[in-house]
């Protein structure tokens, strides 16, 4: 049995905190407000949607000290090690001096209620400390995951344009000039050994290593492992769920690196959303615009590809694309590591296959070739921070004769697990590549998919939605010709 050992040790504003007996999901939220008494963070739905939580958390990526926003209602305590918290409080000056983000939304009227504005002034700390030129699509990006009942967001966002204007006058800021020993300290607070610690009887566990990951998940097998905590979270703060032991893995280096080859990409489990962006955006665009579409920004700072993946939702957006890459998945244990195409993984709904003491270690995105087509379509009811109706990737490659060489589609939302249409893929292969060909390969989803009706859509809209989805494809594949003789007929 594992034995108590070290403690969760981070910076809370300019203190260092030490915590040897704590709940494995007790939230960060919950500490702030309760037990520190810091209740400028704000608790507003408790499931990372509103963003009155938002704080900034500090780690060291390659040795190199990064802010980045986060929602502290389902980030857990357990998962601060060798952190630098940052909370509304710390961004005055001693005598009171508002900070500049904070004064700039008073100037431009960024408050009414204020019950938001805690979180807003920290979402704009955060791009303020990280951006010197925010563009207006920057900006936006940096809010999408704070709301606002009363304001309006013009003036947040006139306020976020000043305070990037007004940079280089400023003269107090409490981290810019501590960015070296904060670094340092941190780097003294990381460790390789394994922090256990018990609470009642709970269990929470940081591993130090990935083989020490391994041989924790050898030892408790039905441990629950938390990386981003955007969804396990969420089992806490509104299914009441108890889970036990937890199993912290977002510290671990060894899964938070991007390795680009030749061949393709190499995605550790560890890796957010935030950090894979660039490397993803650049490879395959449209696979990038629909990372800007999950959650908010903080839970983009968060949540990990590898954790979408894990947890097999069929509604979960990184899987059809992946699948319509042809990506594998590797899962490691005590014993080593198989790695299988991803669509392999995903048995039934609610099963994966994950043998116990195995983890997600990495996933594969093979490159392109340059010659084929793909999109990636999501189909919610807010084009922000909503989770999908639908989402559906497709793949094509077309000859130089016009005809269909292969074809990959792939949807969430349509089924139990993310799946692949094999009929309307087969409804497509060897056929010339034009409205007559789609049009009879639609009726082919009535095969492939019978989804369900929830309060996202009804199985008939989604549907129809995925039928009109590969309309939509082939029209945007089809060049401005197929285009322009639709649009000529429709008028
Ligand atoms: C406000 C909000 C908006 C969201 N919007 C979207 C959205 O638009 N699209 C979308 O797809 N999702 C969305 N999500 C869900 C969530 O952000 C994603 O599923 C995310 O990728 C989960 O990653 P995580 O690291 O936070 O996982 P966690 O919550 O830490 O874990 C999720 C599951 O995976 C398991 N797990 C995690 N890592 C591993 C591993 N390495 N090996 C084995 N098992 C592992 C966990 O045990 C758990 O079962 C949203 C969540 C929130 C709170
Ligand atoms: S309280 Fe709403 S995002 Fe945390
Ligand atoms: S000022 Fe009231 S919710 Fe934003």
């Amino acid at each position: 049995m594992t034995q108590d050992a070290g403690s969760i040790r981070f910076i809370l504003n300019e203190t260092e905190v030490a915590l040897s007996d704590i709940a494995p999901t007790a939230t960060l939220l919950d500490y702030l407000r309760l037990d520190r008494r810091l209740t400028g963070t704000k608790e507003g739905c408790a499931e990372g949607d509103c963003g009155a939580c938002t704080v900034l958390v500090g780690r060291l990526v390659d040795g190199e000290l990064i802010y980045e926003s986060v929602n502290a209602c389902i980030r857990f305590t357990g998962s601060l090690n060798a952190t630098h918290v940052v909370t509304v409080e710390h961004l005055a000056a001693k005598d009171g001096t508002l900070h500049p983000v904070q004064q700039a939304m008073v100037d431009h009227h960024g408050s009414q209620c204020g019950f938001c504005t805690p979180g807003f002034v920290m979402s704009l700390y955060g791009l303020w400390l990280s951006n010197d030129a925010p563009s207006p699509a920057d900006i936006e990006k940096a809010l999408q995951g704070n709301l606002c009942r009363c304001t309006g967001y013009e003036p947040i966002v006139k306020a976020a344009e000043a305070v990037a204007r007004a940079r280089p006058s400023v003269v107090f800021d409490p981290i810019l000039k501590v960015r070296a020993s904060i670094t340092a300290r941190l780097q003294q607070l990381k460790t390789t050994d394994t922090i256990s610690l018990t609470s009642g009887e709970d269990r929470l566990i940081v591993p130090g290593t990935l083989s020490a990951l391994a041989d924790i998940l050898a030892e408790h097998p039905t441990a629950t492992i938390v990386a981003g905590s955007t969804d396990v979270g969420l089992w806490v703060t509104k299914q009441f769920r108890r889970i036990n032991p937890v199993v912290f893995i977002n510290g671990l280096d060894e899964l938070q690196t991007i390795r680009e080859t030749a061949d393709g990409l190499t995605i550790g489990a560890g890796v957010s959303y935030s950090m894979a962006f660039a490397k993803i955006a650049a490879a395959y665009p449209v696979f990038g615009n629909l990372i800007d579409r999950i959650g908010g920004e903080q839970v983009r700072n968060m949540g990990t590809i590898g954790g979408n993946v894990a947890n097999g939702s069929p509604i979960g957006d990184s899987p059809p694309p992946l699948i319509a890459l042809e990506a594998t998945v590797t899962l490691r244990s005590k014993d080593g590591a198989r790695t299988l195409p991803l669509e392999a993984f995903y048995i039934e709904y609610g099963k994966q296959d994950r043998r116990p003491g195995e983890f997600v270690e990495s996933v594969f995105v093979p490159r392109m070739p340059e010659t084929e087509r793909l999109a990636v379509y999501k189909i919610s009811k807010r084009r922000d921070e909503d989770i999908s109706a639908l989402c559906g990737a497709f793949r094509i490659a077309v000859a130089g004769d016009g005809k269909v060489t292969s074809a990959r589609i792939a949807f969430g939302g349509m089924a139990g697990t993310p799946k692949r249409a094999a009929n309307v893929e087969a409804a497509l292969i060897g056929k010339d590549w034009n409205e007559a060909t789609v049009i009879s390969a639609q009726n082919a989803f009535d095969a492939d998919y019978q989804p369900l009706t929830d309060w996202r859509a009804t199985a008939a809209y989604r549907q129809l939605a995925a039928k009109n989805l590969l309309m939509r494809f082939y029209l945007e594949t089809g060049g401005e010709s197929v285009q322009l003789r639709r649009f000529e007929g429709v008028a």
